[in-house]
């Protein structure tokens, strides 16, 4: 049975592993080495799905013996990957893909700490794996093999989408983007509900409106995935839509807003590579 190991299960390789398992589970062994999460995995199982193997794992010398895993995917924090690659010794083998999705590590800083000429793919996924709804931006240096790429790919769409990049520079604007991205929506949301209080709303309502907008625009999104399209959609002439986005993008300070997040994130992921 072909393994597959996650090194770090914290919140976005805990996330990642189960889509992985519910998605792609049957034929596969899984395997999580982290210190510490034991027990947020504990109801995975032996068998989580018929046909498949999860074993969960504190410490390296606990792996199984002679694991050398398909696919070893690094999800610990940017600066422990380059240590928990060294530590993993022999255990990655030359037909290995290792695959970071540590924001900010370069394929020329996991390659050198690697013992072999594993192939080297970083993704950025988002913490959408939770819901299965992910995007993720990887790039696989050139080496990699068709059939690697491929099952890299799978590994990946079966938490969301998967979205390949040419240059390995862009992942830095796709960490700022989508990385990083959900947590800028949460704060708009956060304003909405602030200005909504602020204007009179009780907290409650409040909340319930602005969270239910903005679950619902993703949705709209989903089915028709232009924005602008929808915008000037549900914008009629001097109604109060178009009042309301008059006083959002008049000043051009949501354009800047934007940009300066993306540019401050994605100077964030050179400064750690
Ligand atoms: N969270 C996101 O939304 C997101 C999105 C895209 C990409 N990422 C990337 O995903 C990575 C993980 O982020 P996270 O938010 O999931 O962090 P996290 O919750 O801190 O998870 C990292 C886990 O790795 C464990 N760990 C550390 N060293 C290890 C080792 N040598 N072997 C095995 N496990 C080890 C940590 O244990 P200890 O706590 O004991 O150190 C922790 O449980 C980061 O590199 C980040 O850039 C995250």
């Amino acid at each position: 049975m072909d393994s597959i190991l996650l090194v770090g299960a914290g919140r976005m390789g805990g996330a990642m592993l189960r889509g992985w398992i519910s998605a792609m589970g049957s034929g596969y062994h899984f395997v999580a080495l982290d210190p510490h999460a034991g027990p947020s995995l504990a109801d995975i199982g032996n068998e989580p799905v018929p046909g498949s193997r999860f074993t969960y794992v504190a410490q390296i010398k606990d792996l199984p013996p002679n694991l050398h895993p398909k696919v070893v995917v690094l999800a610990t924090k940017p600066q422990q990957v380059n240590q928990a690659i060294t530590d993993l010794g022999d255990c990655i083998v030359s037909d290995t893909v290792v695959v970071s999705v540590a924001a900010g590590v370069s394929t020329q800083s996991i390659s050198g700490a690697a013992f072999t000429d594993a192939a080297i793919v970083r993704v950025m996924p988002n913490i959408g794996a939770l819901v299965g709804s992910a995007v993720s931006a990887g790039f696989a240096l050139p080496e990699t093999l068709p059939h690697q790429k491929a099952l890299v790919e799978e590994l990946f769409a079966s938490v969301g989408q998967m979205i390949w990049l040419d240059r390995e520079e862009d992942m830095h604007l796709a960490t700022a983007v989508s990385g990083s991205g959900p947590a800028y929506y949460f704060a708009f949301c956060e304003a909405m509900i602030a200005a909504a209080e602020t204007e009179g709303l009780p907290s409650d309502i409040a909340r319930a409106l602005a969270i239910g907008t903005v679950t619902s625009a993703g949705q709209l999104l989903t089915r028709k995935p232009d924005p602008t399209h929808l915008r000037e959609t549900v914008t009629s002439p001097n109604g109060t839509t178009a009042a309301g986005l008059g006083a959002l993008l008049s000043n051009g300070e949501l354009k800047r807003l934007s940009h300066d997040a993306v540019r401050a994130a994605a100077m964030r992921s050179r400064e750690l590579s």
